[in-house]
């Protein structure tokens, strides 16, 4: 991430400025400081939402739900939300802005996340997938595969017709791309450069995951129904999870996972199945879960299922008398927790839970180690030494990067 930096005397220029603008405010907040940052909060912030620091209303209307509490977060990640969402200020004002915030409020993780890139005509990146080297994402919005530049950003190497491509799995030297929107296509490439149509599916509008089972690629499409293709050219059908779900295309498969010799298949509205041959289906799901499967990892000899409810992760470990058990759960906290994204990096699972970033060692004890903004977070991957993430930053899709180096403690200041 490009670091703003901002002087003294911009800091006396932004000074003199607001005190001539201080009449100009429109709520009734009160200032807690002359400090001219905190003044730019007070002054742009509340055009939107009512901030509270420590109970006292600090800019807006505090009396409305759409009210933040001023508490440590990553602002350097906030702020740019907020200027993309129609906060009006410059650059140097951004820099104060986000200056004041992270000297009096910065999160401290024990991890460093920082912006990668973001692609224009994207609105979310849904696929993050390492192959010969390379990292590559999938984007909903413009239907397109990039590639992570050797300099700065990200670069087209597939623009399918479609609004979004899935998938993004390695397959007999090729890697695979799905896509969703108005059809349901398969595309490959063997170096990452150069790609191939290779397949649609007939009476299908859209393929939201592949996954690789008994040396087979299996297609998951928007209304549950699974395929399988030994070439990637000829799919023939391999089940309906949910044989009664109508012509709808509600019912994404969110993911196809093999473990423990099945394979598992979720839905984003529905529940977890799993099949033993490829062919036939059964459901596989705790009772007491709230339905709706969403992310999924293989970490240290167990399974573990996102739920797009209540932030809850769920874990499953090998063998016939295995139970699911819920590890994680963010109800409380964050009620409409939606755990989109689960990857592995180093010795640690980590979880998207909605805009906020979790991890475990043990699969049992969770922190929370990033918050990259209000949206969920699609995809993530490690590629080297760092994991990456994918979300949205309106109006482009956004890719942030994680290394486990912890940040310098103190020196917050935006510098
Ligand atoms: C143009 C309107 C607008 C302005 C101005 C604005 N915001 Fe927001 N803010 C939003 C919207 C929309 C959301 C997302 C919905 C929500 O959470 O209410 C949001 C969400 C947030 C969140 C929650 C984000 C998260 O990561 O969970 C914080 C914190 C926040 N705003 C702080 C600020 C601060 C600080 C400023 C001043 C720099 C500001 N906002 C100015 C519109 C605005």
């Amino acid at each position: 991430m490009t670091r703003l930096r901002f002087n003294t005397a911009g800091w006396l220029m932004m000074a003199a400025v607001l005190f001539i603008s201080v009449g100009t405010l429109r709520a009734q907040p009160t200032p807690l400081t002359n400090d001219a940052g905190l003044q730019l909060v007070i002054d742009r912030c509340g055009a939107c939402h009512g901030l509270t620091l420590k109970d006292r209303c600090l800019t807006g209307d505090c009396a409305t739900g759409r009210v933040h509490a001023v508490t440590p977060r990553p602002w350097d990640l906030v702020v740019p939300w907020m200027r993309a969402l129609g906060c009006t200020m410059t650059d140097a004002e951004q820099a104060s802005i986000t200056g004041y915030l992270m000297t009096h409020y910065a999160a401290h993780y024990p991890v460093r996340w920082e912006a990668a890139g973001s692609v224009a005509g994207g609105w979310n990146v849904v696929a993050l997938a390492p192959f010969r080297g390379r990292l590559f994402a999938g984007i909903e919005g413009n239907g397109s595969v990039v590639r992570l530049a050797d300099g700065p950003g990200w670069t087209p190497v597939l623009t399918t017709p479609n609004y979004t491509v899935y998938g993004l799995v390695p397959f007999r030297d090729q890697l695979y791309a799905a896509t969703n929107d108005p059809a349901a296509e398969i595309w490959s490439s063997s170096d990452g450069e150069h790609w191939r149509l290779k397949g649609r599916l007939a009476g299908e509008k859209g393929i939201i995951s592949l996954g690789v089972f008994k040396n087979r690629l299996y297609a998951g499409t928007a209304r549950a129904a699974i395929y399988q293709s030994t070439d990637g050219i000829n799919w023939s059908p391999a089940g309906r999870l949910l044989p009664d779900a109508g012509p709808a295309y509600p019912n994404w498969v969110r993911f196809l996972v093999p473990f423990a010799g099945a394979l598992y298949a979720g839905i984003e509205h529905g529940g977890l199945y799993r099949s033993d041959d490829g062919a036939t289906w059964r459901p596989d799901w705790p009772a007491d879960a709230q339905p709706g499967a969403r992310g999924a990892a293989l970490f240290r000899g167990a399974l573990y299922v996102g739920a797009t409810a209540g932030g809850e992760i769920w874990q499953r470990r090998a063998g016939a008398n295995a139970r699911w058990a819920r590890v994680f759960s963010a109800q409380g906290d964050h009620p409409s927790g939606y755990v989109a994204s689960l990857a592995v990096l180093g010795d640690f699972l980590y979880a998207g839970v909605s805009g906020r970033v979790y991890r475990t060692r043990d699969g049992l004890q969770w922190e929370e180690v990033g918050h990259l903004g209000p949206y969920t977070i699609e995809a993530m991957a490690p590629f080297g030494d760092r994991l990456y993430a994918g979300t949205a930053l309106p109006p482009n899709a956004r890719i942030y990067r994680m290394s486990e180096t912890a940040p310098p403690q103190g020196g917050g200041d935006g510098q």
